[in-house]
């Protein structure tokens, strides 16, 4: 069996993973860099120094770990785009170098695709067409594919992504970041229908999302609040946020499958991790005759095994790149 050398270090994740051309892994080592956290977000420039001290004891662990040798790995995959173009650089330069001095082909990868392909890893046997919802902290996309390597972006969010308002509502609240899992959390005791945020672009026929109005409007409702009333009903705040970012993701998700006669839907990206979105979208698209699937927690945010599931499809095609590849930061699912 083939085996894949993979690295993923787009944002503040340093991972590196052995996965073979069956999606089985054997191996996915992830070093999340806490150090942002006293900065309420990612330091860019801070998370390309911490790559660059994490990726080469990682890769060493992650031989050690397996027992596996240069000699068995038969290509290398890494991910150039999108993400922080310094913390792509370390990865991609460091599996430069190993697939120039190991002799192995170099597989590049776009780090949305990577998610969509998680799914992969826990049910290899997907069939396409699929419809993929994209929900990560810098995208929000729905994008159909007719088969593994033809696919089109029908929509996009136009400002705000779900994960970015996740963390940004999140703070407003005082929960700390990042905020997704926290707000998740706090929503799960809470009440959904205690405040009506706005949902928008309901009432229009594209698949686009904008979440910048939502952001808004939680940040006047939080300010018209004093802080006493915001603790006291911190988690019903907290599930009627959630709802009003997840709403339009669901409706737009199944409007799409029923317009194009989808009935597979695949959930990606670290939002995916969100249980309201995945307990609700799993029952009204089973509701609806389509099958869900949704990565399993640690495979929804971001890892290696998942850049190494992207890079099966080009490799079995021969399709590798040149040592000369760069990184790019531009946003989007693509073809690379
Ligand atoms: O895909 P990812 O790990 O990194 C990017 O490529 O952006 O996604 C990170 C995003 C963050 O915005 C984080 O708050 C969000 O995913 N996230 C969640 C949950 N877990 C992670 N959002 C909502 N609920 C969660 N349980
Ligand atoms: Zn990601």
């Amino acid at each position: 069996m083939k085996q894949i050398l993979a690295f993923e270090s787009s944002c503040d994740d340093t991972s590196v993973a052995l996965i073979n051309t069956n999606y089985e892994v054997i191996c996915n080592l992830v070093s999340t860099q806490t150090d942002h956290a006293d900065f309420g977000g990612v330091l860019p420039e801070l998370a390309s120094r911490l790559h660059m001290q994490n990726i080469l004891h990682l890769t060493q662990a992650a031989l050690d770990k397996t027992g596996l040798a240069s000699e068995v790995i038969s290509a290398v995959a890494v991910s150039v785009n999108p993400g922080l173009i310094g913390s792509l650089i370390v990865g991609l330069a460091f599996a430069k170098s190993l697939a120039w001095s190991w002799q192995k082909p170099l597989i590049t990868v776009n780090h949305m695709l990577s998610h969509i392909f998680a799914n992969f890893i826990e049910t290899p046997d997907i069939q396409p067409p699929f419809l993929a919802l994209v929900v990560s902290g810098g995208h929000t996309e729905l994008v159909l594919f007719e088969d593994l390597t033809n696919f089109e972006v029908l929509g996009k969010t136009l400002d705000d992504a779900a994960g970015e308002t996740f963390d940004k509502t999140a703070k407003l609240l005082g929960l700390g970041y990042p905020g997704g899992p926290a707000l998740d959390k706090a929503a799960s005791s809470g009440n959904p229908d205690f405040y009506s945020f706005p949902r928008a672009l309901k009432r229009r026929e594209d698949f686009n999302f904008s979440y910048s109005g939502l952001k808004t409007a939680v940040m006047e409702y939080v300010s018209a609040q004093d802080e006493a009333f915001i603790q006291e009903n911190l988690n019903d705040i907290a599930a009627s946020i959630q709802q009003a970012i997840i709403d339009p993701l669901i409706d737009k998700t199944l409007r799409l499958a029923r317009l194009r006669n989808v009935k597979t839907i695949l959930l990606a990206g670290g939002v995916a991790a969100n249980s309201a979105l995945r307990s609700q979208l799993a029952q009204k698209a089973s509701a609806r005759g389509i099958r869900l699937h949704h990565p399993s927690l640690q495979l929804c945010v971001d890892n290696a095994a998942m850049v190494g599931a992207a890079a099966i499809t080009k490799f079995l095609a021969g399709n590798f790149a040149s040592l000369d590849v760069n990184a790019f930061s531009t946003k989007g699912t693509r073809s690379l």
